[in-house]
Order: structure tokens, then C-alpha cells, then sequence
């Protein structure tokens, strides 16, 4: 694959001195809506993921070209002319990250020619945003030589999200992609941006991820809607308790304290994050003590707390993981990532996957009208340049 997308980059800009760069996509196995909140995720990257190969020029211009969005063309600017352009569409991001690594001082003193692929399916909640993001961040740090640390990579990235392309994310999946390790989930603090690798031994057991194939988009979804609810109900709370996020809370300090929230929707939009957040450091003691069974539950339970409390999920994500609660050899299941459509994440006994897509797929577009894909997930390494 890498020979043929650098056959294909000599083939539109005619030079085959280049570099391959990739940085991978992300599910989130427990910890969802925690971020923006201050509290805990446990996601991984995947072995899906975005490949840039790239090129230095000697003059000042920069041309990008996506195998996945042919009709658009090459995108063209040049590196003083950052702007947000709307017909550039998908070339924002690479453009964002650029004028962000800008922004904070990095000389990048040449224009580059680029060649984009992603394997992770569009619109699918595993982060290909992200993804565009950090490989290139990654293309900009190698090829210019700028000695970024991973961690600014990441922060860059998020910026780039967050203040180019507009869409409030927290730093979850800039972070997954950007320091995701072969073999393990992360478990990240993103109040303070503690984290440590935990190593993700499913034992006779694997993760399905299965896309409902709904599109969504996070910029015009209900996403900053829920931050708004859930920095309501903080600020309440700050009239009473002295904290800086629904993070630092306990089940039983949000039980004593949840009247000082007036709205009920605001109400149930912090229940769900200071649950959550408490949920995730449940589930990620007891993957690391081998109780897979436990670490199923609270997945389940983190579902129900997403579809009754922070109402992200919607029909199709509730039919994939209820189709899923039903099938034998299931050990947990629920939605992944901002929900409204995307993906979700299940651990299936491995003699059990095949009936297990099979049922679910078979039911699910009875039910929805429409087919679900499904991949059985491996867990990958982060943003890095691939070797020759
Ligand atoms: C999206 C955002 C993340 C996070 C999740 C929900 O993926 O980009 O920052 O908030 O939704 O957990």
C-alpha cells in the first residue's frame, strides 16, 4: 500500500523523493463526554488511520490532494495565505494544523506538496478529523525539523480543531492518536493530562467495532449543546462546592449537592459526567485486575447513562448495542466517540464473533432499513513516520 500511494504521489506532482507519514484513528472504550468535563477517557488507537506522503518544495506553495476526495481536486495556497477557505473542505485541516505550528513560532520557511489517504470510514465517530490532524503535525515536525515534542503535537492539534475548523472537542482524540501505543488504552486525567498506558489483554475475547452508518458531523451536531448544559450545571454548583470540574466530584458529593442544579436536563447532563468519570476508573481497575466481565458491565452501564442521562445516542446506536447485549458471547457493549450516529465498541468471545455480526447485522438493517459494517478492531501505535 505505502509503494502504490508513493507511485501515485510521483504520478500527480511528478518527483519521487518523498516520506511516509500515518497516524491512526481512535475508539474510546469507556470514559465518553468526560473530557470537556475534566475527568478520565480510556481510549486506544486503532490500526485504521490516515497516511500523508509528502515533499518538500524550494518555493513558497502548498498543494494538497486526497485520494478519498478526488472530485475536489488539489487544494492550492500558499504557506502566507492561511485562511479558512469553505471549498477547501477537508484541506482546512491539514491547513489549520499548519497556521497553528505557525501561530506558536515554528519556521516553516517552504511550501510542500502532499498526498493523503485514510482507510478510517468518513463521519464515523473514530476520530479521522483527528487523524488528518496529527499526521500533519507529525509531516510538519519530521520534514521541517522542528523537534516537537508528541504532547504540543497533540495540543496543536486540538487547537487547530477547536479555533480553525471550529468544532469544540475536548483533547481525547488528539491525544489517543498522537501518544497511542501498540497493545494498550490509555488512561488519561484531562484535567491535568496524567495518563498511563494500560495493556488491553482481552484473554479468548476481542473488540468489534460496528459502524451504524448514520453520518454525522460533529460541528453540527448537539456537541456544544451538552458542553453548554454541563458548564451550567458546574457553575451551580460552584455557588456551593469549590471545584473547577464535574471531574473532581463523587457519585455521593453530586448526590448531596445535584438540587443546587435548577434545570433537570442540566441536572442529568452532569449526572452522566461525574458517573461516568467515576465509571471509567471502576472499569480500568478491573481490566487490570483480569476482570473482563466487570469491565462489560460498566460498559453497558456507561450506554444507558449516554441514551437516558446525556441523550447522545439516537435509534441506531441503540439498536447496534441492545442487538448486541442479546448475542451469546457478548461481554459488553455501547456507543463510542461523540454518539448521534458513528460507532460502537463491543467485546465478543472470539468463537462467537462471526454469528455475532452476522445477527446483529441481519437484525439491524431489518430494524433501521440500512446495512451496519463491522471490523474487529486492533489496537495500533500512534502518529509516527514510517520507515523505509
Ligand atoms: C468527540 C470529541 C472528544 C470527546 C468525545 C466524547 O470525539 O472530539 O473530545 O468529547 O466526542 O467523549
Amino acid at each position: 500500500m505505502i509503494e502504490s500511494l508513493r507511485q501515485d504521489f510521483k504520478q500527480l506532482y511528478g518527483n519521487d523523493n518523498t516520506r511516509v507519514f500515518f497516524a491512526p484513528g481512535r475508539i474510546n472504550l469507556i470514559g465518553e463526554h468526560t473530557d470537556y468535563n475534566g475527568g478520565h477517557v480510556f481510549p486506544c488507537a486503532i490500526s485504521f488511520g490516515t497516511y500523508a506522503v509528502a515533499r518538500k518544495r524550494e518555493d513558497d506553495r502548498i498543494r494538497l490532494y486526497s485520494k478519498n476526495f478526488k472530485n475536489l481536486g488539489m487544494v492550492e495556497f500558499t504557506i502566507n495565505n492561511l485562511s479558512f477557505i469553505k471549498a477547501h473542505d477537508w484541506a482546512n485541516y491539514p491547513k489549520g494544523v499548519l497556521s497553528v505550528f505557525k501561530q506558536n513560532g515554528y519556521n516553516i520557511d517552504s511550501g510542500f506538496d502532499v498526498l493523503f489517504y485514510g482507510n478510517i470510514p468518513n463521519g464515523a465517530g473514530l476520530s479521522s478529523s483527528a487523524s488528518i490532524e496529527l499526521v500533519t503535525s507529525v509531516m510538519l515536525n519530521e520534514l521541517f525539523e522542528l523537534n516537537v515534542e508528541m504532547i504540543s503535537m497533540v495540543k496543536m492539534s486540538q487547537k487547530a480543531e477547536n479555533e480553525f475548523i471550529g468544532v469544540n472537542c475536548g483533547v481525547m482524540d488528539q491525544f489517543a492518536i498522537g501518544m497511542g501505543k501498540e497493545g494498550y488504552a490509555i488512561l488519561l486525567d484531562c484535567s491535568t493530562l496524567a495518563y498511563r498506558y494500560s495493556k488491553i489483554d482481552l484473554k479468548d475475547a476481542s473488540l468489534v467495532i460496528a459502524n451504524t452508518n448514520k453520518r454525522r458531523g460533529l460541528a453540527d451536531s448537539k456537541y456544544n449543546e451538552r458542553r453548554n448544559e454541563c458548564e451550567r450545571a458546574l457553575s451551580q454548583l460552584q455557588q456551593k462546592l469549590d471545584i473547577k470540574s464535574l471531574g473532581e466530584l463523587t457519585e455521593e458529593t453530586f448526590e448531596a449537592n445535584k438540587h443546587f442544579i435548577t434545570d433537570e436536563t442540566d441536572r442529568k447532563r452532569a449526572k452522566h459526567a461525574v458517573y461516568e468519570n467515576q465509571r471509567t476508573l471502576k472499569a480500568v481497575d478491573a481490566l487490570e485486575k483480569g476482570d473482563i466481565e466487570l469491565f462489560g458491565k460498566l460498559m453497558d452501564a456507561s450506554h444507558i447513562s449516554l441514551r437516558d442521562d446525556y441523550e447522545v445516542t439516537g435509534k441506531e446506536l441503540d439498536t447496534l448495542v441492545e442487538l448486541a447485549w442479546k448475542q451469546k458471547g457478548t461481554i459488553g457493549a455501547r456507543m463510542t466517540g461523540a454518539g448521534f450516529g458513528g460507532c460502537t465498541v463491543s467485546i465478543v468471545k472470539n468463537d462467537y464473533i462471526d454469528a455475532f455480526i452476522e445477527n446483529v447485522g441481519r437484525q439491524y438493517a431489518q430494524k433501521v432499513g440500512y446495512e451496519a459494517s463491522f471490523y474487529v478492531a486492533s489496537i495500533g501505535d500512534g502518529a509516527k513516520e514510517i520507515q523505509q
